[in-house]
């Protein structure tokens, strides 16, 4: 099976998950574009949909899902977004479309929050797949210098801007053995809009496929 399938089939697992209702959080990713695709025949039943990321956004319009403020909602029932690694305490690395900032929002407002991947995404420990970090601009040499310190090698993803006016630096060489730590630490850092670690809000529910299909964790 292909990563791509198997991004495909996992994004398809979380859709019986979204009843008639619900406020609804969609991330963003290409295995969120597969739940983009199959939330068209049940989007109508949905009290309200939130979205991520402007990429998210019009994905969803193109399908005639009207997409609602946040402000206006209220907290999510569900909150449905891929990740760039993630292990099985659902702790998550994710940021790898720069969409972290209103990613971890609308998380943090869910009430249950799936996490959809395929298996080359779940890993025994964090950090291999670079750590993406949103800065305000000013601060972003500053902010690099207190990521050497904290033993990463930060490197700025030159010529993006995020949908808030930010810029990122993706961080490698951290082999994150305490995440929900480490969150806290850079956290503390002035300039940091985001720190792309999912663990002070970790996922409730990882939907993994492998090719032997889904495999739930949580
Ligand atoms: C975007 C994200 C995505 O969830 C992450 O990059 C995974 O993307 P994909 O589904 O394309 O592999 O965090 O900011």
């Amino acid at each position: 099976m292909t990563q791509d399938e198997k991004k495909r089939r996992a994004a398809q697992a979380a859709l019986p998950y979204v009843k008639d209702g619900m406020t609804l959080g969609v991330g963003t990713g290409s295995t969120v574009d597969y739940f983009i695709e199959g939330l068209e025949a049940r989007a109508r039943g949905l009290r309200a949909v939130a979205s991520s990321s402007n990429a998210s956004t019009e994905k969803l319009k193109a399908r005639g899902i009207e997409v609602s403020d946040l402000n206006s909602i209220g907290d999510l029932d569900l909150y449905v977004d891929g990740a760039d690694e993630a292990n099985r305490h659902l702790y998550l690395i994710k940021g790898g479309g720069g969409a972290l900032t209103r990613e971890k929002v609308l998380a943090g407002a869910a009430r249950r929050f799936i996490c959809i991947a395929d298996d080359t995404k779940l890993v025994g420990v964090l950090g291999t797949f670079p750590l993406p970090i949103e800065v305000i601009p000013l601060a972003r040499s500053f902010v690099a210098r207190q990521l050497v310190k904290a033993g990463g090698q930060p490197v700025w993803r030159e010529g993006f801007v995020t949908d808030n006016g930010n810029q990122i630096i993706d961080v490698h060489n951290l082999a994150i053995t305490s995440p929900p730590e480490l969150e806290a630490k850079l956290n503390q850092i002035p300039g940091i809009v985001t720190v792309g670690l999912f663990a002070q809000r970790p996922a409730d529910l990882l939907l993994i496929c492998g090719e032997d299909g889904i495999t739930t964790i949580g």
